[in-house]
């Protein structure tokens, strides 16, 4: 084997060596000349060096160009081509720069810059992807105006901002708002659209479009409505309205991330966009919905007030995240969205910020950064903001945030910027708070109670342990919503926001006739963990009695998780008083059926890893898949004589519609058929499969009869009616690994690899396998080592074609030092052969070094 160390170290930046680009960019003119292999691209760029500048020297970057020609001021010059760019002898007054550079599009795997997707050329230039484009200083804090002539047979030419002349082969836009470079974006291609219109509540007009490929046209009009609510939502909540003539929406087939948020031209992954009844499960409208709000709030949040560098990220994505939460739970129900963040959030988040790639909100130092569009920077990030409107309530919120569009707009902003916004509106310091910004980990607030006298008192100790960099944490403030329960249920004492910021503090409530019960971080007022000594009938306690939704939901979460640590610790049974809260709940038909569906939903089987290995205890990922599944058999059994009564009662007549009420009673309805599959063998979920005339029906159905490994029929017959839609697909290829049994996912995983519509260039169809592998927590960490192997080889293989997309799924890795030690030796090969790869990408280099070294 290889050397794994790198032959030159790659390198690092930091954020505390920023320095300001030393000129003005005053306008950029780009033609493109479109051609698969050999697209040439002109820039003609206007320069103006500025006074005293702390870097004077002019370099652009530039990767896989190559330069035809350069000129300054129309006469030519010969720049110096470095690594990663080129430098030049300029004037020291304002100038203009030619260049001529060509590009291979249809060659472009890697998806970043301009590439080829189904025939149609298309760009994503975030974070550093202009570069591949042409020559320029590709960093945010450079703005400028962007005028586009596109040349090319296509019948579709679009660039940002607004059309300013077309003909036959060619179209010219120009965008007025001074943007960086990584908003651009270029999509050419033979494309039908979904037309629409949106008037802002100042009087303008807009005309909006979502583009397609032919035949797709008809999934189009769900996402439309969601674009014309999210305009709504954002006039009348935080008083934004839309700055252009027309706003274009692209679905492409091949895409890294989920959409992109280009100004006046957002680009989306078509599994973002695309929806369907018969095709888009409720969950995908839910998705779809949220995804066209994020992007299109980015207009304010990201584009008017960009970021500064990159450290800065969360700065427009943290906060564009909180605004498309806010408007889900506007749109939807705001308990049920907050459980589903918070699920997600300890899903995706707390692993990492308790693992190897522990990094704060706002990062110090990155080696790629495409690495950081991370769990930790959009939804920390996000809570971090929902935490800073607690702390200084609605209504400063909102003038904050007036105050921030006001006095940043059209500027590339820091944190620090956005920090001073809320001191400078409310007169509070904030510097403390601040440390959520610079702190990684998860902080644990360990709570204990006394009550003598009528007084009840709280007390609570924060701490955070140590992550990669930063052995020592100082305490931070943390917003504590606690109300208090008295012990025949009625509510002593609303909802009152404690704020901690010493490392330990007290609470007292007087007045208080017996010892109350307090239902403690409501809502999920700050990410951190709880703990707390408390009883399982405290727990049933609050899950029947708390006026918090969150809460009543957490109360159960918890009793699942304790029945599930003591079924994997000690081989007990399943817990009867929680198995009969739960058949209390299922039944309330006066709870909202998306709330009974998400208590019905068990926590995660590497939820459960991480909360043994939190106890002190060894993960076996084979005893908590068996725990889950008597668990799932003993409550099928228990509530075996109403399961019939709630399935009929929970079936959604009439047309489909993707309304929240209805995909509330169906994730409800999906639970109980995949219980009710458990006693009949599939019975009900075959004829439900038969009968379905949505996806979300026949997804489920399918699922619960693959789970009981008894729907080969229905795989086949859905592989046959869906063969030609490729989200479609997906799903199938997804399910048969989700749904196979620990010791054959790897098998199944590796025979769906060499099947025909398997496609290792297009990142949905690889993640459908791939990261379905790396769900399976059974499957994927089967003592084998099969699943490792398999995801090792495959990262491997992808690595040369798609970096950004192979370094994010390494970190289905960063959970190994939970398990065992046979485990993590396995881990740790694989590991190791794919450093040791020849021409390893930036991106997996850094990855998987941190993941060994954390
Ligand atoms: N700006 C990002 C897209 C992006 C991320 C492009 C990284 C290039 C590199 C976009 O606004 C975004 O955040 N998209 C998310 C979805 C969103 C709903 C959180 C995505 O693509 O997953
Ligand atoms: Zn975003």
């Amino acid at each position: 084997m290889k050397d794994a160390a790198p032959t030159t170290a790659p390198e690092t930046f930091y954020l505390k060596d920023y320095k300001p680009f030393g000129f003005e960019v005053e306008a950029v003119e780009l033609t493109f000349k479109l051609a698969p292999n050999s697209t040439r691209v002109l820039s003609k760029i206007r320069f103006s060096p500025k006074k005293n500048a702390a870097d004077p020297r002019f370099f652009l970057h530039g990767e896989a160009l190559k330069l035809i020609s350069a000129k300054i001021d129309g006469a030519p010059v010969t720049p110096d081509l470095v690594e990663g760019g080129l430098s030049c002898e300029t004037p020291d007054t304002p100038f203009t720069w030619e260049a001529e550079v060509e590009i291979d599009p249809a060659a472009n795997t890697a998806l970043e810059g301009l590439y080829m997707s189904s025939g149609m050329y298309c760009t994503q230039c975030e974070a550093e992807g202009f570069r591949k484009i042409t020559y320029y200083p590709d960093r945010p804090d450079v703005m400028s105006t962007f005028s586009v002539r596109i040349e090319g047979n296509e019948t579709v030419l679009l660039s940002n901002g607004n059309p300013t002349g077309a003909g036959e082969g060619w179209a010219e836009w120009h965008d007025p708002w001074p943007k960086p470079a990584y908003l651009f974006a270029l999509v050419a291609g033979d494309l039908v659209n979904h037309p629409d219109r949106f008037t802002t509540r100042s009087g303008k007009d807009v005309e909006l479009n979502i583009w397609v490929r032919p035949g797709d046209e008809g999934k189009c009009a769900f996402g439309m409505e969601a674009l014309k609510k999210s305009m709504k939502w954002d006039e009348d909540v935080y008083g934004r309205e839309y700055d252009l003539d027309i706003f274009n929406i692209v679905a492409v087939d091949d895409f890294n991330m989920g959409a992109m948020e280009n100004k006046g031209l957002n680009i989306f992954n078509s599994s973002c966009v695309l929806a369907s009844p018969e095709t888009s499960t409720d969950a995908n409208f839910e998705r779809i919905e949220a995804i066209i709000a994020h992007e299109y709030f980015h207009n304010w949040t990201g584009n008017r007030i960009t970021c500064r560098d990159w450290f800065q990220l969360c700065l427009k994505e943290g906060l564009t995240v909180f605004r498309d939460a806010q408007f889900t739970a506007d749109m939807r129900s705001e308990p049920v969205k907050r459980i589903e963040d918070v699920i997600a959030l300890r899903a995706r988040q707390f692993p990492e910020d308790n693992g190897p790639l522990a990094h704060p909100p706002r990062p110090e130092q990155f080696q790629e950064i495409n690495n950081f569009y991370t769990a930790t920077v959009y939804e920390k990030g996000a809570e971090v903001i929902g935490m800073l409107k607690r702390v200084v309530g609605d209504d400063n919120y909102a003038a904050a945030l007036d105050l921030y569009f006001q006095r940043h707009d059209g500027q590339a902003c820091t944190i620090e910027d956005w920090l001073k916004v809320f001191e400078d509106a409310t007169g509070r310091d904030l510097s403390q708070f601040k440390l959520w910004y610079s702190q990684a980990g998860t902080p644990r607030v360990q709570v204990s109670e006394d009550y003598a006298d009528g007084a009840y008192t709280l007390t609570f100790e924060q701490s955070t342990p140590p992550t990669p960099g930063q052995p020592d944490k100082a305490p931070r403030v943390i917003p504590l919503a606690v109300g208090l329960l008295s012990p025949n249920g009625d509510e002593v004492r609303a909802t009152d926001v404690l704020e901690l910021t010493e490392a330990k503090q007290s609470f007292t409530f007087d007045g208080l006739a017996a010892k109350p019960v307090p239902s403690i971080l409501r809502e999920f007022s700050a990410p951190v963990i709880l703990k707390r000594e408390t009883s399982n009938a405290e727990r049933a306690f609050l899950l029947a009695h708390d006026t918090d939704p969150f809460n009543r939901w957490e109360a159960g979460n918890a009793l699942a998780t304790e029945t599930r640590v003591t079924m994997v610790v000690e081989g007990a049974a399943p817990d009867a008083a929680y198995l009969d809260a739960l058949e209390t709940l299922v039944r309330d038909d006066t709870l909202d059926p998306a709330f009974r569906a998400l208590v019905l939903s068990p926590p995660s089987q590497s939820e459960i890893a991480q909360t043994l290995h939190d106890r002190g205890v060894t993960p076996d990922p084979q005893k908590i898949y068996d725990a889950a599944e008597t668990f799932a058999q003993t409550l099928a059994q228990q509530l075996e004589t109403s399961l019939p009564r709630l399935y009929a009662a929970t079936t959604v007549d009439g047309p489909y519609q993707p309304d929240a009420h209805g995909a509330g009673l169906r994730a409800l309805n999906g639970r109980i058929l995949s219980l009710l599959t458990r006693l009949d063998g599939g019975e009900q979920a075959a004829r439900q499969y038969q009968a379905a005339d949505n996806m979300t029906q026949q997804y489920a159905a399918l699922a619960a009869l693959m789970k009981a490994e008894n729907g080969e029929t229905q795989s086949q017959a859905f592989f046959d009616q869906w063969q030609g839609d490729r989200l479609v697909m997906d799903k199938w290829f997804a399910l048969q690994v989700a749904c196979a049994a620990p010791e054959t996912a790897a098998a199944v995983a590796s025979k769906l690899t060499d099947h025909a519509l398997f496609d290792m260039k297009n990142p949905n169809r690889f993640r459908a396998v791939m990261g379905a592998l790396a769900g399976n927590h059974a499957g994927f960490h089967h003592a084998s080592g099969a699943g490792y192997q398999l995801l090792a080889e495959n990262l491997i293989a992808l690595d040369s074609l798609n970096p950004q997309t192979t370094a994010r799924m390494c970190a289905a890795f960063q959970t190994w030092k939970r398990y065992d030690s046979a485990r993590q030796a396995l881990i740790r090969v694989e590991l190791e052969r794919i450093l040791a790869t020849e021409d390893l990408s930036r991106d997996t280099h850094e990855m998987v070094s941190r993941i060994l070294q954390g």
